[in-house]
């Protein structure tokens, strides 16, 4: 039978502990992202909370519902080392490039994954596309920024629009780039980061995952990125 997008974001959390707990041990930080799919991963998380030290998170939201779970926070500059970090994302192609950013965290997430040992990242099958782009590429921009770095993205030939209203964790603002077909995701992710003003984009080429989970209604398919290793 079918199951809604929320059951295969659930099921897909819930598969990664598998995964995780075998990094897990006194010492060991686990790394945690933001978004739906990941709030399944934090509630999953709180029942294994003995087998690992604390957590770092990429957001105040996650961060909150971590601490609620009485799982405990710690900065990353507090850390040596993040053993694991579980995000989800907005889009995935089938090399493990991935758009994320719906939720206008990505400079966090991508500085914590940058920052672990492994990286898995967990979604329901809508998100998987031949392509990435149609979700749009968040980018988070300093506030004085924002019309220059709108107007120069835009002469990269996307249709830049400004997410009103947003102001990320780190005081920023977020432009939205939409109509874009990403056929080579590292330059794109590369070319948005040398535009002035830009903190950080959400096309995680570079720091790809070293797995992604897929939750489907026949269960959890797996597979590891193609292009080689996080540098
Ligand atoms: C937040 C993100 C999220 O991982 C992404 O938006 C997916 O969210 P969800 O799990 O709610 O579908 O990148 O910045």
């Amino acid at each position: 039978m079918a199951m809604t997008q929320d059951e295969l974001k659930r099921r897909v959390a819930q598969a990664a502990l598998a995964h995780v707990l075998p990094s897990l041990g006194a010492g060991r930080i686990v790394g945690v992202g933001t978004g739906s799919t990941t709030n399944y991963f934090i509630d999953a998380l709180a029942s294994v909370k003995e087998r690992f030290d604390a957590a770092v998170s990429s957001s105040d939201a996650s961060a909150e519902r971590l601490a609620a779970h009485g799982i405990e926070v710690l900065d990353l500059n507090d850390v040596d080392a993040v053993a694991v970090y579980v995000d989800g994302a907005d889009e995935v192609e089938p090399g493990g490039a991935l758009i994320k950013g719906g939720g206008g965290a990505h400079t966090r997430e991508k500085i914590v994954a940058a920052a672990s040992e492994v990286f898995v990242c967990i979604v329901d099958d809508s998100k998987m596309v031949n392509t990435l782009g149609a979700f749009g590429v968040p980018v988070e921009v300093v506030p004085m920024a924002r019309r220059s770095a709108a107007r120069r993205l835009q002469s990269l030939g996307g249709d830049v629009r400004e997410r009103g209203g947003f102001v990320t964790d780190n005081g920023n603002a977020v432009l939205d780039v939409h109509g874009l077909s990403i056929a080579e995701p590292h330059a794109i992710e590369a070319r948005f980061n040398n535009v002035a003003g830009v903190v950080e984009n959400g096309i995680f080429a570079v720091n790809r995952p070293d797995l992604v989970l897929v939750g489907t209604s026949d269960g959890v398919r797996e597979f590891t990125p193609s292009d080689g290793p996080r540098p």
